[in-house]
């Protein structure tokens, strides 16, 4: 079945993550060869949360192949508020060939998805993030080589929507990941439990602990992310009380394999869930990270813009 949307990575199958990172090695190889590929397309950007990295690069990546994009500032107004989202879905349908939405709530994009006939990108729910889990991945492709089976993440921290994203990524390609968590912020039970399912299939290792020294032990790359989300922002004091000692330091880092990345979806907190001489340490691949969004989205729009042609065509 062709895809339609990107709501989640679990949604896509093993070959499709491998056909988005092939597709955003060549876009970042010769990004002149893709310049026409969205010839005539428009997108629209649907953000209610800021965003650097995924607004900048949506925007320019659509850009660079050929399509034009239309920014909704939604900041500070929920989805639904002024119309409903099926409403909006159905208005926007009529003018874009493409939806990327941040939101809160993880059923509003799904609910947009549902209603919009053009593809829709989930771009961060409080649920999940794909883009990000997929960029990720595809940059330790870059760093290690294409076969990422048995590669070890440990991501710790808070079990949120990036951590959810990893494990859902680890899960097609085969890779280990074990995320080190305090108790009672572990990743979604039922994303362990979808993510098992696919990891029966690719030999994907899938493990939760609540020590940060056990997640580490071993690992080829640390993954953080804050410890409060947005829409979390009013427990940032209780969770730096709780989170403290998941703080990435030298020393935990110490303790990972010898030469281990360190990896970040940004934006960082210096001093809260990271340590500035770690983040800003040369086995820090952050930036690559941000960069490697770019490729990656260029890759995903162009995937689900085929698929929904066959889709139409069929
Ligand atoms: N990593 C990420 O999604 O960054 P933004 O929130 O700036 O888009
Ligand atoms: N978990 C973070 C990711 C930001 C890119 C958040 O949702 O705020």
């Amino acid at each position: 079945m062709a895809l339609k949307d990107l709501i989640s990575i679990y949604d896509l199958t093993s070959k499709e993550v491998q056909k988005i990172f092939a597709t955003a090695a060549s876009l970042k190889a010769d990004p002149m060869k893709y310049a026409h590929s969205l010839d005539g397309c428009s997108v629209a950007l649907i953000f209610e949360k800021p965003s650097l990295r995924t607004r900048v690069t949506f925007d320019l990546g659509a850009t660079q192949m050929g399509a034009s994009c239309v920014f909704l500032d939604h900041q500070g107004v929920r989805l639904g508020e002024r119309e409903s989202v099926k409403d909006m879905a159905l208005n926007l349908e009529r003018w874009v060939d493409l939806i990327v939405a941040r939101t809160y709530s993880h059923e509003t994009v799904i609910e947009f998805a549902a209603h919009a006939s053009v593809p829709v990108i989930n771009g961060l729910s409080e649920f999940s993030h794909p883009c990000q889990g997929l960029t990720d991945y595809f940059t330790l492709t870059e760093k290690v080589g294409p076969d990422l089976k048995g590669f070890k993440i440990a991501y710790v921290g808070d079990g949120n929507n990036t951590c959810h994203s990893l494990i859902f990524c680890a899960a097609k390609i085969g890779a280990h990941i074990r995320v080190g968590t305090p108790k009672g912020y572990e990743p979604d039970s039922e994303v362990l439990k979808l993510a098992r399912k696919d990891a029966r299939k690719t030999g994907a290792k899938i493990e939760v602990v609540n020590d940060p020294f056990e997640a580490v032990d071993g690992a080829q790359a640390v993954y953080t992310d804050v410890w409060a989300s947005m829409g979390f922002e009013a427990e940032t004091e209780r969770r730096r009380e709780i989170f403290s000692s998941f703080r990435v330091t030298r020393k935990l880092m110490n303790s990972a394999a010898r030469g281990a990345f360190f990896m970040h979806c940004l934006p960082a907190h210096r001093g809260d869930e990271v340590d500035a001489n770690v983040i800003d340490s040369r086995t820090s691949i952050v930036y690559d990270q941000a960069e490697n969004r770019l490729h990656t989205q260029k890759s995903i729009m162009l995937l689900l813009v085929e698929s929904n042609r066959a889709i139409r065509e069929s």
